[in-house]
């Protein structure tokens, strides 16, 4: 099948059962069939970012990284904050991204799903800002008490957030 248009979701948070990889099976979920999703699952993979290393021959996890942004349309982040910050693993993967230019220009949506969060989610539009990524009008989104509005199954419970996701994911394939 040939896809209209082709999303990659990205979680900061490398838990099993985390609230933030949830959120983005349901963002999934909202996703029309000729709109390919995919969540990267080799976060972990990716090594400390050293910019000895960065030339053409990079890390194998993040020449591959690299490529699924590239031919992404659209670039989901969803993440937690850790320490008043962008968790390390994915601040790490975003500093690789800087010389090969991969978020250039690309249509990136960004839910902050934490305890607060208001810090990780001010800090990461900063550097998302610096990689000249087109972090897309409507479709950034902080959402606080995350562990009280999404149950042991992994389901979103509030109805207040799960429309602010519908609302986030209608803009964001609008854009894409
Ligand atoms: C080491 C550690 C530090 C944390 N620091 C913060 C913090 O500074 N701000 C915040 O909002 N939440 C903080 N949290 C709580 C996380 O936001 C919360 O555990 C969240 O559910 C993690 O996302 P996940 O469910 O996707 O793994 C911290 C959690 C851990 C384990």
């Amino acid at each position: 099948m040939t896809y209209k248009s082709n999303i990659l979701a990205i979680s900061g948070s490398l838990r099993s059962g985390s609230s933030n990889h949830n959120i983005l099976s349901f963002l999934c979920g909202l996703t029309p069939a000729d709109v390919h999703y995919y969540i990267y699952d080799r976060l972990a993979a990716i090594p400390p970012f050293d910019p000895g290393l960065d030339n053409e021959h990079p890390p194998e996890a993040v020449s591959e990284l690299r490529s699924f942004i590239n031919s992404a349309t659209g670039v989901v982040i969803c993440t937690p904050e850790y320490a008043f910050g962008v968790p390390g693993q994915l601040k790490n993967m975003l500093d690789w991204m800087v010389s090969s230019g991969s978020l250039v220009d690309k249509p990136v949506a960004l839910v902050t799903a934490s305890s607060v969060g208001s810090h990780a989610h001010a800090a990461l539009l900063l550097t998302l800002g610096a990689l000249s990524a087109k972090v897309t009008a409507g479709a950034t989104l902080l959402i606080p008490f995350i562990r009280a509005k999404i149950d042991v199954n992994g389901d979103i419970t509030d109805e207040q957030t799960e429309k602010a996701l519908r609302d986030v994911m209608k803009v964001f394939l609008k854009e894409i």
